[in-house]
C-alpha cells in the first residue's frame, strides 16, 4: 500500500533510542564487517540522484555491495524519465516495484515528502535543496560521538554558508536533543542561519552566540564544523564571488585551537579548508566519509529489518 513504508526525511524522523542503536550498528560493523557480507543478499538498493553528488551516493552504493547488496539508479535528472516531465510521485510508483529501500537526493525542498507519499518500500532523503540531509548528519553524529566519546556538553562551531547549508541545519536538530551543548553561529549577515533555525535554539533553550569571526571563536571550540558556500544555491553570480573565500581554515588559524578540537567538514570542499591542515590530527573530514558509509550501511540493514 503506498505511503505505509518508513521514510526518513529528516534527522528527527529517527528517535534518539534508535539513533543509539545505529552508533552500536555501526561500530559492530566497523569492528566485524564480515558478520554483515552476505547480510542484503538478493535486495537491491535504487540511487535516484536529480543533483551531482560523490559522498552520498557512492557511499549508499558502497554500503549496499559491502552488504551483499545490488544497487541501480541514475546520477543526474537528464539521464532519466525526469528530462520527459516524469514527476517524483509517478518515478518513486515504479521504482518501488523494482527495488526495496530507494535513496533519493533532489533539489527541490520537499520532494522527499512526495515520494514517502508514493513509495511502498523504505525510502531515504538523500539530500533536498536547502533543506535536510539526514544521513549526512547520521555521518557526523558517529564522528563526534567516537572522537569526542559524547554527543553532549559540546561547544559546537558551524561555520560558513549557514543560510544554504542543509547538513548544518540538520546537525543542530540533531545536536538539539542532546543536553548541555553550546553553538557559535560564525558567518557573514547575507549567510546567517535562517530565522525558522533560530527559533529552534530559542525554542530548546540552548546558548547560542552568532558572530562574522572564525578567529575569535576558534579557541572555544570542541567541534569545528566548517562548509562550503553553495554556489549552486545563489541568485546572482557576483554574490557568490564576494562570499566565496570569506572563511579559509589555515594551520595558522588553528594555534589558538584547543588540541583535542574536531574539525569536520561534509565535504566537497573548495576553498575554505586548506589543504596544508588535512595533516592535522584534528582534521577529521576524510574519517567522517568512512563514518558516512558505516551508518548508511546500518540504516540499510534496520529499515529492511535485516539488523538482528
Ligand atoms: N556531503 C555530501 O552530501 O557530499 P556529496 O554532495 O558529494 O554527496
Amino acid at each position: 500500500m503506498k505511503g505505509k513504508a518508513r521514510s526518513i526525511i529528516n534527522i528527527l524522523d529517527l528517535s534518539v533510542e534508535e539513533l543509539e542503536h545505529l552508533f552500536t550498528l555501526a561500530d559492530d560493523i566497523e569492528r566485524n564487517p564480515e558478520k554483515y557480507q552476505d547480510r542484503c543478499a538478493h535486495k537491491q538498493l535504487a540511487t535516484l540522484f536529480y543533483e551531482p553528488s560523490t559522498r552520498t551516493r557512492l557511499s549508499f552504493e558502497s554500503a549496499m555491495l559491502a552488504l551483499g547488496g545490488q544497487t541501480l539508479g541514475f546520477a543526474g535528472a537528464s539521464s532519466s524519465s525526469a528530462s520527459k516531465g516524469e514527476s517524483v510521485a509517478d518515478t518513486i510508483s515504479v521504482m518501488s516495484n523494482y527495488v526495496d529501500i530507494i535513496a533519493m537526493r533532489h533539489p527541490k525542498e520537499g520532494a522527499p515528502v512526495v515520494a514517502a507519499m508514493h513509495t511502498t518500500v523504505p525510502f531515504i532523503n538523500a539530500g533536498d535543496g536547502g533543506h535536510f540531509h539526514p544521513t549526512q548528519t547520521l555521518a557526523d553524529l558517529l564522528t563526534i560521538r567516537r572522537t569526542k566519546q559524547r554527543l553532549s556538553g559540546l561547544t559546537i562551531g558551524l561555520c560558513g554558508d549557514l543560510k544554504f547549508g542543509r547538513t548544518v541545519h540538520s546537525l543542530i536538530d540533531a545536536m538539539l536533543r542532546y543536553p548541555d551543548n553550546r553553538y557559535i553561529l560564525i558567518s557573514p549577515e547575507e549567510l546567517r542561519l535562517p530565522e525558522y533555525e533560530i527559533d529552534k535554539l530559542h525554542d530548546a533553550g540552548a546558548e547560542f552566540e552568532e558572530t562574522r569571526s572564525l578567529e575569535e571563536a576558534i579557541p572555544k571550540l570542541d567541534i569545528l564544523y566548517m562548509t562550503r558556500v553553495q554556489k549552486e544555491r545563489f541568485f546572482n553570480e557576483e554574490d557568490y564571488v564576494r562570499l566565496k573565500d570569506i572563511y579559509i581554515l589555515t594551520p595558522d588559524k588553528l594555534k589558538s585551537a584547543k588540541e583535542d578540537m574536531a574539525i569536520l567538514h561534509p565535504l566537497p570542499r573548495v576553498n575554505e579548508i586548506s589543504v596544508a591542515v588535512d595533516q592535522d590530527p584534528r582534521a577529521k573530514y576524510f574519517y567522517q566519509t568512512l563514518c558516512g558509509k558505516q551508518m548508511r550501511m546500518a540504516l540499510i540493514l534496520y529499515l529492511l529489518g535485516l539488523d538482528q
